[in-house]
């Protein structure tokens, strides 16, 4: 037997106990007669101590021991002359009498500790020693928690967790896809799944009803911090339902995780059309822990001189609270912030709203105080805040102020954390039209459904009509995140086909890609819908981290490489051969 406790578990109530303990040795530290070393395993620390007058060969033993060596020890506990309390063994200590030095450890690259020396890169290469840390095990064992609580809802709600498969064909979901060659059938490929989207509506049409998979999903996509190839959804679907029971569904779910998970209590969701949301925060994911809301200004302030915003399409502001103070050379930096090429504004205008109750603006020029006071009524500004306004193209002005929106949060400390609010978004547009491509793509995927009151505009209307059709697609938004999407979806095969037309699908190549989900639609598809949550987004918004990859055990960094098993790599000439990749260029050749 290698251990009768872990070490984190001993307490003063243990005193006296004869124990073995197994773990790896965090840090030895000598004081000549005694020795002491800090023995972790996930659990917890326990503190050894080794005394030269009891046993000199031990004790000598001991103080050869390096960072990370792996050993197991016997011995008596003991109360700790010096208590920590910060530890939860930290009223005992074991007084060691036997040892077994299981493996020793090269000196690690970086300390194993909460704040470590070792940079992004070196933690990625040796993965395995970055889990030993213990913020890097929470995270693992919150992700697991999450999981399993997950399972337990969904079970309790009926649904059944069924694997759909990971070698497919093709399902837009609006990124590339990862494609693996096949070797029995030379020349052709599989795709691995974006989602399971068309395989869960299958199991619809097969009656089971209410589906679930905590599944990975591979998406060859630019990656960012809340973006990995490969992550994983929970992933649902529910047959003869509507939105409004799917939407009570999964605001179940997540106020459980909640509460079982971080025992917070959620009052119901609000919900917020796309529109309202892209009106009053310029974003479909508005981060609601703060207001700040957009304010347009274009009655106010046209045809006072001001070329800017007289030849804008919007002008519009948002009132930074308490920003007053902000002193000139932060306003000129948050100018220079927003003329980013990442942002693209062409400038911005201020006003201070003086605690006196008097205004001043970079605009003074145009704009004298009557004006300035009514543009600070409009917005219901307070004495304190600072004004901040954009003007140009409708679009792309509300792209940039919600950036600026976002990024005054941040400067302020508004986005707190341990402060969450949810949001549902809802009534999306069903097709997003691209000016460069000239195309339309679907907003949310190809399956969606249009609105029942809009189907009959969808089959017979003109291009401007398909500009304007709503779907009955919702996103879940937690603090500015989008956790979840999902839709009702088209369970007819002419309203299928129609959808694909509009997405610039021949018949036959939606006939090639999606023939037997049309096809199944004929045998008594029932109307169905659903939604998937990132997993990793959510473990990560419930611990107030911007960054997925702490929580996933294995990430991939920014260029999508594995650091540790050094993938993607080269593989062999005969490897290559087998797969005939040679008939892929022939056949393209043709
Ligand atoms: P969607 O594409 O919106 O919907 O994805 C659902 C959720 O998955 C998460 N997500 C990601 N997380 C990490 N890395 C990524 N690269 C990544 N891409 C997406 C997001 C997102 O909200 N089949 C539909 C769902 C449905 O209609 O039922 C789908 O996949 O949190």
């Amino acid at each position: 037997m290698y251990r009768t406790h872990t070490c984190g578990e001993l307490r003063i109530s243990d005193v006296g106990k004869e124990v073995k303990l197994s773990g790896w040795v965090q840090s030895p530290r000598d004081f000549g007669g005694m020795t002491f070393i800090d023995l972790r395993d996930r659990y917890g620390i326990t503190q050894l101590v080794f005394n030269m007058d009891d046993d000199a060969v031990l004790c000598e033993q001991a103080r050869k021991l390096g960072r990370e060596f792996v050993v197991s020890v016997t011995g008596m506990v003991r109360e700790r002359s010096n208590k920590n309390p910060n530890r939860a063994t930290g009223d005992i200590e074991i007084e060691v009498q036997a040892m077994d030095v299981l493996n020793p450890s090269k000196v690690p690259p970086f300390t194993i500790e909460d704040d470590t020396d070792g940079g992004d890169d070196l933690r990625m290469k040796y993965r395995y020693l970055d889990l030993r840390r213990s913020p890097v095990q929470r995270n693992i064992i919150f992700r697991s928690n999450l999981a399993l609580e997950t399972r337990k809802y969904l079970a309790g709600q009926g649904f059944l967790e069924i694997e759909t498969p990971f070698l497919i064909k093709s399902t837009p979901e609006g990124a590339r896809d990862f494609v693996v060659p096949s070797r029995m059938n030379p020349g052709q490929f599989y795709a691995l799944p974006q989602s399971p989207q068309t395989f869960k509506q299958i199991l619809m049409v097969s009656g089971f009803d209410r589906y679930f998979q905590i599944v990975k999903c591979f998406r060859d996509e630019d990656l960012r911090a809340d973006r990995q190839p490969e992550f994983t959804q929970i992933d649902c679907e529910m047959a003869f339902i509507t939105q409004e029971e799917i939407l009570n569904t999964f605001e179940g779910l997540t106020k459980y995780l909640f509460k079982t998970i971080l025992g917070l209590d959620f009052q119901d969701f609000p919900r917020m059309s796309y529109d309202e949301a892209m009106r009053r925060f310029g974003s479909d994911k508005p981060d609601l822990r703060f207001g700040m809301e957009f304010n347009e200004l274009n009655a106010l302030t046209q045809n006072k001189g001001f070329g800017v915003f007289d030849s804008a399409e919007l002008v519009v502001g948002i009132a930074a609270p308490g920003a007053a103070e902000f002193t000139r050379k932060q306003l000129d930096e948050l100018t220079e912030w927003v003329k980013r090429p990442q942002i693209g504004a062409k400038g911005l205008v201020y006003v201070r709203c003086n605690t006196d109750g008097t205004f001043k603006s970079s605009v003074d020029k145009f704009f004298d105080e009557a004006a300035l006071k009514g543009w600070a009524e409009k917005m219901g500004a307070q004495p304190g805040d600072m004004i901040l306004i954009l003007a140009g193209e409708e679009e792309k002005t509300r792209k940039q102020l919600n950036e600026l929106r976002l990024e005054m949060g941040r400067r302020l400390g508004l986005m707190k954390a341990g402060d969450f609010k949810p949001l549902w978004v809802v009534d999306f547009p069903l097709l997003e039209w691209d000016e460069d491509t000239q195309r339309f793509y679907a907003m949310h995927h190809p399956f969606t459904s249009p609105k029942k009151e809009d189907v009959p505009r969808m089959m017979n209307g003109d291009h401007e009509t398909m500009k304007n059709l709503r779907a009955d697609a919702y996103d879940l938004v937690i603090n500015g995140v989008e956790i979840g999407g999902g839709s009702i979806r088209i369970h007819d095969r002419g309203l299928q086909e129609k959808n694909f037309k509009l997405l610039g699908f021949t018949p036959e190549e939606a006939e090639a890609q999606f023939g037997f989900l049309m096809g199944a639609f004929e045998y008594g598809a029932p109307p169905h819908g659903g939604i998937a949550f990132g997993f990793d987004r959510l473990c990560a918004v419930m611990n107030g981290q911007n960054s997925i990859r702490d929580f996933i055990a294995f990430p991939k960094n920014n260029m999508g490489r594995d650091m540790m098993i050094d993938a993607p790599s080269d593989i062999h000439a005969a490897q290559l051969e087998e797969l005939n990749l040679e008939l892929v260029k022939e056949k393209e050749k043709k």
